[in-house]
C-alpha cells in the first residue's frame, strides 16, 4: 500500500516538527498497512527550500527501510507557487523517478484558471492528481467542476480520515462520501501531519476504503510497482 500525501518529513513545513516525530508517524504507518510512503511536503509561494526537504529525507530513510517502509520523494505542488515557477520548471516537483504531480488548489475558492494549469501540466507529460478536493467548499455546490476535473483525467486524492468527523449535517464528509460512491476517488490517503493522523486513517480506511484506492497500478504510479 502507497500512503500517496504525507508530511512526514521533519522540520520542512507543518507536519512532523522534528526526528523523533517523523519516526513515530512511520511506525503508526507500517501499522496502518503502508510500506511505501511519498513524503509531500508543502510549496507553496514563496518559494520553498527543496535541499532541506532531501535532506530529511536521506536522514530518514534507514530507520524507514528498517520498519519495512520505502521513503519516496514527493511534493504537495499549490497552485499559487506558479507566481514565482513557469509549468516546465514546476515539473521539478513531481514525485521522483515519476511524471506525477500532486496538486493543491487554493482554500475556498478554486482558482479560475484551474483548467489551464491542468492541461500545461499535461502538456509537459504529467499526470496530474488533485489534493483533497473535500476542502474546497465551492465543489460541493459545483458537482460540474468535478465532472470536469475528471473528464479531463485528473485523479482524485481524498484525506479519508474526514469520514470520521461527526455530525450528520457535515458537508466536507458528505462530499467526501458522495465521491466514493460514485467511484470518482482513485487514492485515499492520509494527509498525515502527526502520528495520530496515521491512527486516524487507520481506523477511516477500515470502515470506508478499498485497498485498490492505495495500491498502483498500470495508470496510476506504475512507476512504482516493483
Ligand atoms: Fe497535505
Amino acid at each position: 500500500m502507497i500512503d500517496i500525501h504525507s508530511h512526514i518529513l521533519f522540520g520542512v513545513d507543518d507536519g512532523a516538527k522534528d526526528y523523533d516525530e517523523s519516526v513515530e508517524m512511520l511506525k503508526a504507518a507500517r501499522k496502518a498497512g503502508f510500506d511505501k510512503i511519498i513524503a509531500t511536503p508543502h510549496v507553496r509561494s514563496p518559494h520553498y527550500n527543496k535541499q532541506k526537504a532531501q535532506k530529511a529525507l536521506e536522514e530518514l530513510k534507514p530507520v524507514a527501510e528498517s520498519l519495512g517502509i520505502e521513503l519516496i520523494q514527493g511534493y504537495e505542488y499549490n497552485i499559487s507557487a506558479l507566481t514565482d515557477d513557469t509549468i516546465e520548471g514546476a515539473m521539478q516537483f513531481c514525485t521522483e523517478g515519476t511524471k506525477t504531480i500532486l496538486l493543491e488548489m487554493n482554500g475556498s475558492q478554486l482558482v479560475s484558471n484551474w483548467e489551464r494549469v491542468v492541461i500545461h501540466f499535461q502538456r509537459e507529460g504529467a499526470d496530474v492528481i488533485i489534493a483533497h478536493p473535500e476542502r474546497y467548499p465551492i465543489l460541493y455546490s459545483k458537482p460540474d467542476i468535478v465532472l470536469r476535473m475528471l473528464e479531463v483525467g485528473c485523479k482524485l486524492q481524498v484525506d479519508i480520515a474526514v469520514m470520521l468527523q461527526k455530525g450528520l449535517f457535515n458537508r466536507e464528509k458528505k462530499f467526501v462520501k458522495n465521491l466514493l460512491k460514485n467511484n470518482y476517488v482513485r487514492w485515499v490517503s492520509s494527509d498525515a501531519h502527526s502520528a495520530e493522523d496515521y491512527k486516524d486513517f487507520a481506523e477511516a480506511f477500515r470502515k470506508y476504503a478499498d485497498k485498490r484506492m492505495c495500491l498502483a497500478d498500470r495508470n496510476s504510479y506504475k512507476e512504482l510497482i516493483k
